[in-house]
């Protein structure tokens, strides 16, 4: 990879130890994907927050890349694995806090923004058409990419802080046109009511490793963001192409040349697949909000719960942003009747094994990685299903 003389120096340790090591994990991973060179970068959005996800040797590895260094782009924090206020309620352990902690205090020394979300681009950091940016959070990275038409590869925790560090990410992948275009078209003529996340889900497992181009039904701002969640859980993808997004405002705007394959998802489809998801009917906690839910989906549940009573058969999460959580006391108070709304964590990344045992959600990508990372028995409602079963 051809390097500047500016960054040449950074390289050979000119600007110290820390942005020595950021540099020589770009070089190696441009050298690795086969990049021409360093290209700058608007923002950066880094993974590997949780304690439960890096351990002891992530606590180290960051307090050691934190000596001296500092951001030199907006860098965001993906989800800790606890929400830093309501911890005590959660019946998250002091020890995990305390380590958890130490995670906080690593990333705050250098500068990063304590947003604690998988949104961050409705937490006040929304990047614009066409920027390049270094993200790691798969959900945000397929949001970036397919609704808003941002460049950014799907990073590790461990390159997206690099970036951070130098403002810069190696070339290659998404951030080239040629690597952003479609190889299969889904089709998905009628979904029914509540399961566009289990689209998704059944979109990244045709997909694969090839980006699809979605036809058929039109899909909100909101079902975008839970669709690209579970595409990228279910797929080796960070990337979708539809009509109708910021990314591609018009049909016309999209390229068939590449198609290789078309694939039709029914509604029939889609219901079999809430079947086959479907769990048990007993839950230990009802957990919504993955990825982190918006104003209009806490509006949304505050008036559907409004005139109705919690059921306390059992715990319930909302998970939300702090800025979300922020925006609307009045829906928040609504939910708290039923549960806990709670900041800077989610169901996947808090010590949920150590809680609870059977958890239903509402979301596609949390239906693949609760029964994994989060070693539950996992159950598929809707959303609305959901709120039923929470309320009378
Ligand atoms: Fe976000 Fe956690 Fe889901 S990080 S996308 S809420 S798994």
């Amino acid at each position: 990879m051809h390097l500047t003389r500016d960054e040449e120096k950074v390289l050979a340790g000119e600007e110290g130890g820390g942005r020595q090591k950021a540099m020589e994990l770009l070089v190696a991973l441009g050298d690795i994907f086969g990049a021409e060179r360093l290209i700058p970068v608007k923002s950066a959005q880094v993974s590997g927050a949780s304690f439960k996800t890096i351990g002891d040797a992530g606590i180290q590895w960051l307090e050691a890349m934190s000596e001296g260094t500092r951001a030199s782009v907006p860098s965001m924090v993906n989800p800790l694995g606890l929400d830093m206020r309501r911890w005590r309620s959660m019946g998250v352990s002091r020890d995990f806090h305390d380590k958890q902690a130490r995670i906080v205090a690593a990333y705050k020394s250098m500068g990063l923004r304590p947003v604690y979300s998988c949104t961050p681009y409705l937490a006040g950091y929304r990047p614009r058409r066409g920027q390049h940016l270094a993200w790691a959070e798969s959900s945000a990275t397929v949001f970036a990419n397919s609704y808003i038409g941002a460049r950014t590869n799907r990073e590790g925790g461990p390159s997206a802080l690099a970036s951070a560090i130098i403002g810069k990410s190696p070339e290659y992948g998404l951030h080239l046109d040629e690597n952003r275009l479609p190889k299969v078209e889904v089709n998905l003529p009628s979904i029914p009511e509540g399961l566009v996340p289990l689209a998704g889900y059944l979109v990244g497992k045709t997909a694969g490793n090839r980006i699809p181009l979605i036809t058929g039904q039109a899909l909100v701002e909101d079902e975008h963001k839970s669709f690209g969640a579970a595409v990228a859980a279910t797929g080796a993808v960070s990337m979708y192409v539809s009509a109708g997004t910021v990314g591609h405002r018009k049909a016309s705007d999209i390229d068939h040349s590449m198609i290789e394959e078309r694939v039709t998802i029914s509604s029939r489809d889609l219901r079999r697949c809430a079947e086959e998801l479907s769990g048990g009917d007993e839950w230990d906690l009802v957990a919504i909000g993955c990825p982190h839910s918006s104003t209009r989906e806490l509006g949304h549940m505050a008036k559907r719960l409004k005139n109705r009573r919690p059921r306390k058969d059992c715990d319930v999460w909302f998970c939300t942003s702090r800025m979300v959580h922020s925006s609307c006391p009045q829906h928040v108070a609504t939910l708290r009747r039923f549960g806990k709304v709670l900041c800077d964590t989610c169901m996947v990344v808090a010590p949920i094994e150590e809680m609870y045992e059977r958890t239903a959600t509402n979301s596609g990508k949390a239906m693949v990685y609760l029964p994994t990372l989060g070693r539950q028995k996992a159950s598929f409602r809707t959303t609305d299903q959901l709120l039923e079963a929470i309320s009378r």
